[in-house]
């Protein structure tokens, strides 16, 4: 197999089909636009930032079914390289609805359909035949696959690991130990154990989790308030800029995407999290389920920079 530098994988894809509509009313029929379909779930979000920013990936996902099918037509639009792994469950269809009355947005999600062992073993025997310098684990897992399964991956893969997830799944694989992780600040906390965290306890936190071996870089994002980079040794927290936010979907993608880009670029660190926040940022700029614009995260970094 070809060298890459970054693989995404998405096990739990989704087609995020998305409308607008004037009043949530129940009993009654509502009318909705005309809906937008977008290919959603947290590594092909990523893959999508990176195309942005004028990277490559290679985006690994599953697909079963007609919406399978659709969401790779979804996919191939997009300008991604990519590669199915045929499952037997239909993907999923996510429904996102905007009531352009009170301008309030609506984000209904539905689970995965189940993984069967064989084509759990599917995804494991194509992962440990990839050769990349960059691997991204992002989203939820499907029924069907254990909270091992992120584990099973970082322990077949010489890959750098880059895991966006959460609850058990996140706590599992740092027993194995990544690259880098970027819980917000809410998915943190629980990792502790702790209901909440204040700014000021986020340096700690994520020091613990590095000096056990979980993970070697830890990006706690902090929505409006930006994110913090953490390693063993420092510290930086980097504030967002002030955006007219219109919708907050997709930044922890857009983030995550920004940031392996600029790893793949051989970027330096403070320049990662500087990526990784003005692509958040610029994701809050637009619409729905639309990222950001490759104008805007330039904008943003160089704004960041200069501070
Ligand atoms: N209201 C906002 N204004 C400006 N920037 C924002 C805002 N919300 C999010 N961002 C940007 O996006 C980044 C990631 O956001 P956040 O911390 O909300 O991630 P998340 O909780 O993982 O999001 P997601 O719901 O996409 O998983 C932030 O670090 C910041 O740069
Ligand atoms: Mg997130």
């Amino acid at each position: 197999m070809k060298s890459l530098n970054i693989v995404t994988l998405t096990v739990n894809p989704a087609i995020d089909k998305s409308t607008h509509l004037k009043g949530l009313v129940p009993e009654q029929k509502i009318r909705c636009e005309a809906p937008r379909y977008d290919a959603g779930g947290g590594g092909i979000n990523v893959s999508k930032a990176i195309s942005r920013l004028g990277g490559t990936s290679l985006a690994l996902f599953t697909a079963g079914g007609f919406t399978g099918k659709l969401l790779e037509e979804l996919i191939s639009k997009e300008g991604i390289e990519s590669k199915t792994i045929e499952v037997e469950a239909w993907t999923r269809e996510n429904f996102i609805a905007v009531d352009d009355n009170t301008n309030s947005q609506y984000r209904f999600g539905f689970p995965g359909g189940k993984i069967s062992s064989e084509e759990s073993q599917k995804i494991l025997d194509l992962v440990s035949n990839l050769d990349t310098q960059f691997l991204v684990l992002s989203g939820s897992l499907n029924e069907g696959l254990s909270d091992d399964f992120y584990p099973e991956i970082a322990k077949i893969t010489k890959a750098k690991l880059i895991v966006d997830t959460s609850g058990e799944a996140l706590k599992k694989v740092l027993k194995t130990g990544v690259y880098l992780i970027k819980p917000n600040v809410g998915e943190l906390a629980r990792l502790i154990g702790r209901e909440r965290l204040e700014l000021n306890e986020i340096d700690d936190a994520a020091k613990q989790i590095i000096a056990d071996g979980g993970a070697e870089i830890v990006v706690v994002s902090l929505g409006p308030q930006g994110a913090a980079l953490v390693t063993k040794d420092s510290y930086e927290h980097v504030p967002a800029p002030n955006v007219a936010k219109k919708s907050t979907v997709g930044a922890g993608d857009s983030m995550v995407g920004g940031m392996v880009w600029a790893l793949s670029q051989n970027k330096s660190l403070k320049e990662v999290i500087r990526w990784g926040v003005a692509c958040g940022s610029a994701a809050t700029m637009n619409e729905g389920t639309q990222l950001f614009k490759q104008a805007d995260a330039k904008r943003l970094f160089e704004w960041l920079e200069k501070k």
